[in-house]
């Protein structure tokens, strides 16, 4: 069995893969060309794959082998599910492992932009600061402030369990109730029209599907309150980059906390990246050392547990396993 893996693997993951399987590395430390892509699918059993790698249709039907695609991500929004499912291709992702450390960098965001610690921390550093100033640097309180968490799964969930700890009020939207997490939570259930307009932070955490793709528009963004903050860890997607620059350069909205773009890498010169009332961060939600190298082990799991044809831990389309 071949797998082809599109990056390095942390930690101990890349040796058991080469242990267990002949395995192809692209060596470099950006996404393979779509070139290289092909090459490298055209024999392989496996594939193991960043969200940066786009597998769509078309690379499928160039794959002729393939029978896994394990994601190292929660989020799997790169692959193209319908067309790997209706070839028989097995999709796996990395749920569960990550979920701590990315609401830690929610509520990381949530602080920074509020307490303008970004704009505080290059204020310090330019020779500025004069003297102990009633009026430096004023921000707005999170501690019993009004979260809106749109999207109620683990990281939501992970998010709120931070919150209780600020005294926030937690309202959620998600296309279901949860009257179980709801409850235990101490969370409310609204319409997202109300969580947009009630909330002092509101704080994405859906999967970027058709439905959630634009989500929060002008009209959306409209509804928020001129005082409120946008947090966005989940995709750049499901925001209207656009809308959101003319809400906060206009002062129709306080703030904005981001850590992932329409386009990735964000482009130096975006419009977003010249306000000050926006903390911008590299995509790095899941970025730690032990949150990285449990998503890796667990992409090696649900990818040696694919090909054995046994049940992965964490498949996207079960359906193709039949039985
Ligand atoms: C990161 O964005 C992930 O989906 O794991």
């Amino acid at each position: 069995m071949r797998v082809y893996l599109t990056r390095r693997l942390p930690g101990e993951s890349q040796r058991r893969l080469e242990q267990a399987l002949s395995v192809d590395t692209w060596p470099e430390p950006v996404p393979p060309p779509r070139e290289e892509l092909l090459r490298g699918l055209a024999e392989a059993d496996g594939m193991l794959c960043l969200l940066t790698d786009q597998v769509d249709a078309l690379l499928l039907e160039m794959a002729p082998r393939l029978r896994v695609i394990s994601v190292m991500a929660v989020g799997y929004n790169n692959v193209d599910v319908p067309a790997a499912t209706r070839r028989g291709i097995l999709v796996t992702h990395t749920p569960g492992v990550l979920t701590e450390t990315t609401a830690d960098l929610a509520f990381a965001l949530i602080l920074a932009i509020s307490r303008r610690i970004v704009e505080g921390d290059r204020f310090t550093r330019s020779g500025n600061w004069q003297t102990w100033d009633p009026s430096l640097l004023l921000g707005r309180d999170v501690h019993g402030a009004v979260l809106g968490l749109a999207g109620f799964g683990r990281i939501a969930q992970a998010v709120a369990r931070r919150a209780r700890g600020f005294d926030m009020t937690i309202l959620y939207h998600d296309t279901r109730r949860l009257p179980v997490e709801e409850v235990s939570l101490g969370t409310e259930f609204v319409s997202l029209p109300e969580l947009l307009s009630r909330s002092d932070f509101v704080s994405l955490h859906v999967p970027l599907t058709p439905a959630t793709r634009g989500m929060i528009g002008e009209a959306e963004l409209a509804l928020m309150r001129p005082d409120a903050f946008l947090i966005n860890t989940a995709r750049g997607e499901v925001v209207d980059e656009a809308a959101l620059y003319r809400a906060l350069a206009s002062g129709r909205l306080a703030g904005a906390g981001l850590d992932v773009y329409a386009r990735e890498p964000v482009d130096a010169a975006h419009p977003l990246l010249t306000l000050d009332n926006v903390v911008a961060l590299p995509h790095v939600g899941s970025a730690t050392r032990a949150t990285r190298v449990r998503m890796a082990d667990l992409a090696v799991d649900n990818l040696l547990a694919g090909l054995s044809g046994t049940r992965p831990p964490h498949p996207v389309n079960p359906e193709v396993l039949g039985g």
